[in-house]
């Protein structure tokens, strides 16, 4: 069996859950506030269905996906969980009478980001007379979807006005939440508060109204309001350097593999394609079956690490798709079977993904959505 896995710990997902709630808990006293517990992209690459369930059997009250194939293959793992979507509604190739009754079958909660989209729903769940259950999205400042917060009062009475659709919460998305910096998510948030005034007095409220994201569950407690939806916290990484660490977190994925080939290389020998490595003395070389194929940055060639037995020793050469080698030493004691640590943390080993992120110049999401398909996940 190959060697390469991602290991998954639902004891550390716990700990990150715990930490969320009894944080909520502390800021707010006297009311529970909400958890929807983001699980787009096969929650984050580490597995939607066994995330999911994990995260409903602590007590997630919703569950956050992008698109409405995700929420479909979601439903048919957990009958009951409530369901929200992110994105928009493209319409399939279904008959839209067909596709309405379908995603209305899947008890899906949608997001209404244009009256189009709300005429729809409205129009082909009138055919099946179920209301469908709908949150309204508003941009603050992030410019990807929503009615703009400026203008939306007038939207948002029309989309009242649909009989067929319940509208049970109203959103934005913070673009700047996880910076040091809150200027702007404060002026999104204000832009937030003053529309739910005005609204308000227009008579229209919303039993849920969420926007806090994971860099504002931790930067901006104002922004908390009836539910937060936290993605990345959950996974056990913080949104950026520079953010008030005030949840402890654990990551819960640990990319592994094995040494599974160990050579002795004359001093001045290249390693792997474009010869970009060439050793210095005597050397031993490890193979590890592990490349981009899995979701191992190529950019890591030559500049990235691996843990081995508590030490960490440096990948040589291209990193290609299927392979990396690793500097062992002139002498060494690692053997052919030995576990490798790639991302994660294990043994007093740290290779975050935050860490990883910062050698390549990106962001934790990237490294860990990365890991591809073919890794196979075990959950511990
Ligand atoms: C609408 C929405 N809410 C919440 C999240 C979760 O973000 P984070 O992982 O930063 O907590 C995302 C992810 O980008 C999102 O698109």
């Amino acid at each position: 069996m190959n060697p390469t896995r991602a290991e998954i710990s639902f004891s550390k997902l716990e700990h990150n859950y715990n930490g969320i709630r009894e944080y909520l808990d502390k800021i707010s006293p006297g009311k529970r506030i909400k958890i929807c517990g983001v699980v787009k992209a096969n929650a984050y690459g580490h597995g939607i269905r066994e995330i999911s369930s994990k995260l409903i059997s602590l007590g997630t009250d919703f569950l956050g996906v992008a698109n409405y194939d995700e929420a479909i293959k979601l439903r048919s793992i957990i009958p009951d969980a409530n369901i929200l979507v992110f994105g928009t509604l493209i319409h399939s190739k279904l008959k839209p009478e067909t596709y309405v009754a379908r995603l209305q079958n899947n008890n899906l909660i949608a997001t209404v980001a244009s009256l189009e989209t709300a005429r729809f729903l409205d129009y082909y769940s009138g055919k099946s007379r179920k209301k469908f259950r709908v949150h309204i999205k508003i941009d603050t400042g992030m410019r990807r979807i929503g009615f703009d917060a400026g203008r939306a009062l007038n939207n948002i009475e029309q989309v009242f006005k649909f009989k067929n659709l319940e509208v049970g919460g109203i959103y934005t998305h913070f673009a700047t939440a996880e910076e040091q910096d809150t200027k702007f998510a404060v002026y999104q948030l204000h832009k937030f508060i003053k529309l739910l005034n005005e609204l308000k007095k227009s008579g229209m409220e919303f039993p849920i109204v969420h926007a806090a994201n994971s860099g504002a569950i931790l930067n901006l407690k104002e922004s908390l309001f009836d539910m937060v939806r936290p993605g990345l916290l959950l996974y056990g990484y913080y949104p950026s350097e520079k953010i008030r660490r005030i949840i402890d977190l654990k990551p819960i994925m640990n990319l592994k593999s094995k040494i599974t080939y160990i050579k002795r290389l004359d001093a001045d020998t290249s390693i792997s394609y474009g010869r970009k490595y060439f050793t210095k003395k005597k050397t031993f070389i490890g193979s590890v079956p592990v490349g981009y194929g899995d979701g191992i940055w190529r950019s890591l060639s030559n500049i990235g690490k691996v843990g081995i037995n508590k030490k960490y020793y440096p990948i040589v050469g291209a990193i290609t798709m299927d392979w990396l080698m690793v500097n062992l030493g002139v002498k060494t004691d690692v053997k052919i079977g030995d576990d490798v640590l790639i991302v994660g943390s294990e043994n007093g080993e740290y290779l975050g993904a935050d860490k990883i992120a910062k050698i390549l110049k990106t962001i934790p999401y990237e490294v860990i959505c990365a890991v591809a398909d073919r890794v196979q996940r075990v959950y511990l």
